[in-house]
């Protein structure tokens, strides 16, 4: 049993290298998750991959069921969770194509279903985000990374906004001030929800554009020019992390 999920954002709904066995549609109390869950294995590792966008990326950031994709991986028996997100740099260390394993986030969104623990779904519980991302899957990632030889941030605060819009120069100033290092839109709450159902979740950040008001002012022709060379480098860093997992 796949005891490891990975969910696949932005340039991963497809996740080259996984050898699918089977396929699992799910339904939850809060509904159907973007997509049936793969069950298969990648690196020699039996794990499940959930595309967080849907099949041909027909779901937008803030329509996405959080929810029912984090209950179908516990359901599924996963316990650890990696989420590969693709995010815009914010800091310096993080132009396009660089990689990060954040450790801390803001969270922008609003209006997204984003608890189960209010006394409806689960009793009402006040999880604790002191450490929104698990330390030992963070250093897993980390340890991957360097058996990789790819160079990756090792902490950084990842600021998480509504969408689907790109954001404007003045919120990137504003989110800097925050302590942001880096932009992404899925980040929340699924991280949250993973913690309330005492999964451990990690996010691996792939920089994919400099965030708005920072780059060269064309954000999809960067994304378009750089996923490719990211997405290689997240593989190499999962192939050597998750049989350490
Ligand atoms: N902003 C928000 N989300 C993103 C970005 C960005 O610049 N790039 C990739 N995801």
């Amino acid at each position: 049993m796949a005891k490891v999920a990975v969910i696949g954002g932005t340039g991963m709904n497809r996740w080259p290298g996984l050898e699918i066995v089977r396929q699992q549609s799910f339904d939850t109390p809060c509904g159907a998750p973007s997509a049936p869950v793969a069950f298969g294995r990648y690196a020699g590792v039996e794990v499940a991959f959930l595309a967080r966008h849907g099949e041909g990326h027909k779901l937008p950031p803030h329509r996405i069921n959080y929810r029912a994709n984090l209950w179908a991986l516990r359901e599924a028996g996963v316990k650890s969770v990696v989420a590969v997100a693709a995010v815009g740099g914010i800091a310096a260390e993080l132009p396009p194509a660089a990689v990060a394993v954040p450790h801390d986030l803001v969270d922008y969104t609003w209006g997204r279903e984003h608890t189960y623990c209010d006394g409806v779904v689960l009793p009402l519980k006040h999880a604790e985000f002191t450490e929104p991302y698990a330390p030992r899957l963070r250093e897993a990632l980390l340890d991957g990374a360097r058996r990789a030889g790819v160079a990756v941030v090792p902490r950084g605060v990842m600021g998480v906004t509504h969408g689907p819009r790109l954001e404007t120069p003045a919120e990137i100033r504003r989110m800097r001030q925050d302590g942001c290092d880096m932009v992404g839109m899925t980040g929340m709450p699924e991280a949250a929800l993973a913690r309330e159902l005492d999964l451990d979740y990690a996010a691996l950040a792939l920089s994919v554009n400099w965030a708005a008001g920072l780059g060269s002012g064309d954000i999809h022709g960067e994304i378009e020019t750089f996923i490719a060379e990211g997405m290689a480098k997240v593989r190499a860093v999962l192939t050597e992390a998750l049989p350490r997992l």
